[in-house]
């Protein structure tokens, strides 16, 4: 059998060692993610991925290709799936769009917009979480936190610095800072730092740069998600 699979009825091939997603993003088929980015290791995390392969719900970041896999993807029961996670995602943190500096540039908004989310559906949660302002040039906004944990990866397998954890459970768990006294100045962050770079949401943000790029000329006010990360730009 050759190395090839099939996505919504398209025929993919694949290398030894690939991924689901892996595949699809080489073969330019769009399958939406938040945790997940290519230049880290899969977290599998998110579940926005989620495809169905043979009849089973899966993560296709983590999911290896296999020869003869029948992959459905784009279908409305999925869509609907991603979009009920998406809602919840929303209700459970502070997103406040429309005072974002992210917006137009955050993976969370254009994902919401591609699927279709019209409306949060769920109870919000408004949860009481810290802004951590103490970095000279970062700030730490864990509202707009999605506990995708790409800025705990970047922190830890490129910048070489493990800034950033997870703690707590459930709707207790946070973003913490490796220091000291917890804040973010007293880290070793420094504004290169990819980890700076990787979020998807507007919870690290870069000081003193705010709106250089105006809204409506930001990178998905142009295009649709879908477009920019099947493009070869991730972000
Ligand atoms: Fe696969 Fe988040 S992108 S679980």
């Amino acid at each position: 059998m050759s190395d090839t699979l099939t996505i919504d009825g398209k025929e993919i091939p694949y290398r030894p060692g690939q991924t689901i997603m892996d595949a699809a993003m080489a073969a330019g088929v769009y399958i939406p993610h938040l945790c997940h980015n290519p230049e880290f290791k899969p977290h599998g995390s998110c579940k926005l991925c989620m495809v169905n392969v043979n009849g089973r719900n899966v993560a296709s970041c983590t999911m290896p290709a296999a020869s003869g896999m029948t992959v459905l993807n784009d279908t409305p029961e999925l869509n609907g799936a991603r979009r009920s996670l998406l809602q919840m995602l929303f209700a459970e943190g502070n997103h406040l769009c429309p005072v974002c500096e992210r917006s137009g540039n955050c993976h969370l908004q254009a994902l919401a917009y591609y699927l279709g989310m019209t409306n949060p559906h769920y109870v919000q949660f408004y949860p009481s979480r810290e802004v951590d302002a103490s970095h000279p040039d970062v700030l730490l906004d864990r509202n707009r936190c999605i506990m995708c944990e790409l800025c705990v990866r970047a922190s830890s397998e490129v910048d070489g610095k493990d800034v950033f954890g997870l703690s707590g459970r459930g709707i207790q768990t946070r973003l913490v800072v490796n220091a000291p006294t917890g804040l973010l100045g007293d880290s070793a962050l420094a504004v290169s730092d990819k980890a700076v770079q990787v979020c998807p949401t507007g919870a690290l943000l870069i000081k003193r740069q705010g709106y250089r790029v105006p809204v409506g000329r930001r990178m998905f006010d142009h295009k649709p998600i879908s477009v920019v990360q099947t493009e070869g730009g991730h972000d």
